[in-house]
């Protein structure tokens, strides 16, 4: 079988190095890919956003089955364009992509179906935004409609942060259309938890559970960034499977339903819970990167199978597997990031890493054989293990010898 890949992160590369295990995987292509996917596959230039380009790449390779890594091109309906040429696609389709595409569309499904969510309300002027504040407690939430890239979510700590969070989305319209329209919504207490599940529409099977750390700095603080590093099981995480099943994936599945959404690929349900009591934060319609590179690690099940079963709505048919052990990935990062970092600044020490570390490349490439910086999370170092103690100490061995000028991690990766 022939697979695409679309994107080139860290994620992307877990889900080409996972489906390479498979025995039924005769080819991997990436659009666009990146250094780390082009030992195990094929990387084509390309936009990810290049919907007709990606189709005709897809006609002309005869691919089997196309997996679509990042949101955008899911929003923009790159599923719907394959799907309706004939072609197989693990990955929603626009309306439900939606679910993240849009705040106030999610959070409205949310409250439609008795899906536990802070209370909201939704605004599309600046001055009905100003006296929706009056409705809240501080600290409330601030959101951004639309996508941007994880610089949406603002926590406003009194009146003077929400009306200036509230003036540069929605006056200033830093985050251009993002903006239009904005959520305010009551903020949760409680610990942050990241639940990842394969659906078809029929049948949602959740995967193990993960633990990501969003701050840049040690001990949760200082500006989030799209995760510094990942363990899976979730450290934090006692066994809340019924209740998870009960308040949030029941009528979850049941909204789906009513609302006639073709849902054939992951949904990543961000939760707080406080009590052992959850609520839904967000909703990703993709793969969480890096909660994939650790989950992934621990599957034991081909994971061509299952996402062939995805896309033919036979999910319940496979029975996933996943093994006891331990898995944790460490973001190695530029100097900078999530604000401004520089790109180019070669990296070595690659091949002395150990053989029970895997590195996946998150921002990387090559240029006149020279691997280069090419983002703000530059590689994942991952490692499967005994215990969260025996994975921590793999990931932070590799991460001594590789070296690249500006590298930062976070060193309490599993800690806090
Ligand atoms: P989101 O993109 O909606 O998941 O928001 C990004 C991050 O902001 C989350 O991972 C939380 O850390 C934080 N956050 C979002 N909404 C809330 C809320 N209602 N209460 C507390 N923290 C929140
Ligand atoms: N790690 C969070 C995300 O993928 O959105």
């Amino acid at each position: 079988m022939k697979v695409l890949i679309i994107g080139s992160g860290g994620r992307e590369h877990a889900i080409a190095f996972s489906l390479s295990k498979s025995k039924k995987v005769t080819e991997i292509h990436a659009i666009p890919g990146n250094p780390g996917i082009s030992k195990i596959g094929t990387c084509h230039n390309g936009s990810v956003e290049d919907l007709d380009f990606i189709l005709q790449f897809v006609k002309e390779h005869k691919i089997d089955l196309t997996v679509i890594g990042p949101e955008v091109p899911l929003c923009l309906g790159l599923a719907d364009l394959l799907e309706d040429n004939g072609f197989k696609v693990f990955g929603p389709r626009k309306y439900a992509a939606t679910l993240e595409g849009s705040k106030a569309f999610s959070k409205s499904f949310m409250e439609k179906h008795n899906i536990p969510t802070a209370k909201y309300v939704e605004v599309s002027t600046y001055e009905d935004a100003l006296e929706a504040l009056n409705k809240f407690e501080y600290p409330l939430v601030v959101k951004a409609d639309g996508l941007a890239a994880g610089k949406g979510v603002v926590i406003c700590e009194n009146e003077l942060d929400a009306k200036a969070a509230l003036k540069e989305i929605m006056v200033d319209r830093l985050l251009s259309s993002a903006g239009e329209k904005v959520v305010i919504e009551e903020f949760l207490k409680g610990f942050e938890c990241s639940l990842l599940c394969f659906t078809d529409g029929e049948t949602i099977i959740p995967m193990v559970s993960a633990k990501d750390h969003k701050q840049i700095f040690d001990g949760n603080i200082g500006p989030n960034t799209g995760g510094m590093g990942t363990v899976s099981p979730n450290p934090f995480l006692k066994d809340m499977d019924e209740i998870l099943k009960q308040e949030v994936l029941n009528p979850f599945m049941e909204g789906l339903k009513k609302e006639n959404m073709d849902y054939r690929g992951v949904i990543f349900i961000g939760l707080m819970i406080d009590n052992n009591h959850p609520k839904v934060l967000e909703f990703n319609v993709r793969f969480g990167d890096p909660e994939t590179q650790v989950i992934l690690l621990r599957l034991e099940t081909d994971l061509f199978d299952i996402m062939n079963a995805v896309a033919d709505k036979s999910l319940k048919d496979i029975n996933i597997t996943w093994k006891k052990e331990h898995a944790a990935c460490l973001v190695l990062a530029s100097k900078g990031y999530p604000g401004k970092y520089e790109k180019g600044i070669e990296i070595t020490g690659l091949d002395d890493v150990n053989e029970d570390v895997i590195v996946f490349h998150a921002g990387t490439k090559l240029e006149n054989d020279k691997l280069l910086t090419n983002g703000g999370r530059v590689l994942n170092v991952c490692a499967l293990g005994t215990s969260l103690e025996d994975v921590r100490q793999k990931v932070y061995n590799a991460e001594k010898s590789i070296k690249f000028e500006g590298k930062y991690s976070r060193k309490d990766i599993g800690l806090a």
